[in-house]
């Protein structure tokens, strides 16, 4: 692996930091990882828990040539790394729910948020921060509002974070490989191999709007398709979130 990869402390949110390296003229890619975030971020304005030395918090920030296309549907490629990291150290039960969120049996065990800096239009940078419950006591996080697990309480046992870490970070770098070349359409099939709701009523909610359907799967842009009244129809868009009905 050739990213050089740093270890904090404490920050405010990895990929906050990431910003800051990145206009003080640090060259990415690289990845930064902390024993604990202050203001860790989720998506949607959500906080993300992250008491010290418990988890994993990490981001990876790289170069994206050519602009948008294929960081559409990037969330979603890296969202299929963390679950096969997550396989790969027993946790066999380790789902994708669209876009990006990790489930086992229906819990959330991971979350991604990805960042743009730069123009878009042009050269830029993706922060890929991932957070991932490792070994977090089960009394600490009040401002969790989602049912949540973690790597113990799935394996029975304490992880060593750094194992996982190795982990994520080898398989961020073969699925990225894969989606530069090919697209997230290399990578697809697997990801619906994956998929947590196929076939499972659900809203699919942007503010207020709230369309309700029926998961056909996803696209190769990464969107998410739903039957809706019989119709077959695709949404993108990085505002949107699901649930079942
Ligand atoms: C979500 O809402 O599901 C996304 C959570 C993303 C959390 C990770 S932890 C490392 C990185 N730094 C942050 O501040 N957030 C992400």
């Amino acid at each position: 692996l050739d990213w050089p990869i740093t270890v904090e402390s404490s920050v405010d949110s990895t990929n906050a930091e990431i910003f800051r390296r990145l206009d003080a003229g640090v060259r990415a890619p690289f990845v930064l990882l902390a024993e604990r975030q202050t203001a860790g971020r989720g998506r949607r304005g959500r906080v993300w828990a992250s008491p010290f030395a418990e988890n994993l918090y990490c981001s990876v920030v790289l170069r994206v040539d050519g602009g948008m296309s294929q960081v559409e549907a990037l969330s979603l490629t890296v969202g299929l790394a963390v679950a096969k990291a997550l396989q790969s150290i027993g946790i066999d039960g380790a789902r994708l729910k669209w876009p990006n969120d990790v489930l086992v049996e229906g819990r959330k065990i991971s979350g991604i948020l990805l960042e743009l800096a730069g123009d878009p239009a042009d050269v830029c940078h993706v922060v890929i921060g991932v957070g991932i419950n490792v070994n977090m006591a089960v009394d600490v996080p009040a401002v969790i509002d989602q049912p949540w697990t973690s790597v113990r309480q799935c394996l029975g046992r304490v992880l060593d974070r750094n194992e996982l870490a190795a982990k994520l970070l080898l398989q961020l770098r073969d699925c990225l490989s894969i989606h530069w070349q090919r697209g997230f359409a290399g990578l697809r099939e697997e990801w619906e191999a994956l998929h947590a709701w196929r076939g499972r009523s659900v809203a699919l909610t942007a503010g207020n709007n709230a369309t309700l359907g029926v998961v056909l799967g996803v696209d190769e842009r990464g969107a998410i398709r739903l039957s809706v009244d019989g119709v077959d129809r695709a949404f993108s868009g990085g505002e949107l979130s699901l649930r079942l009905q």
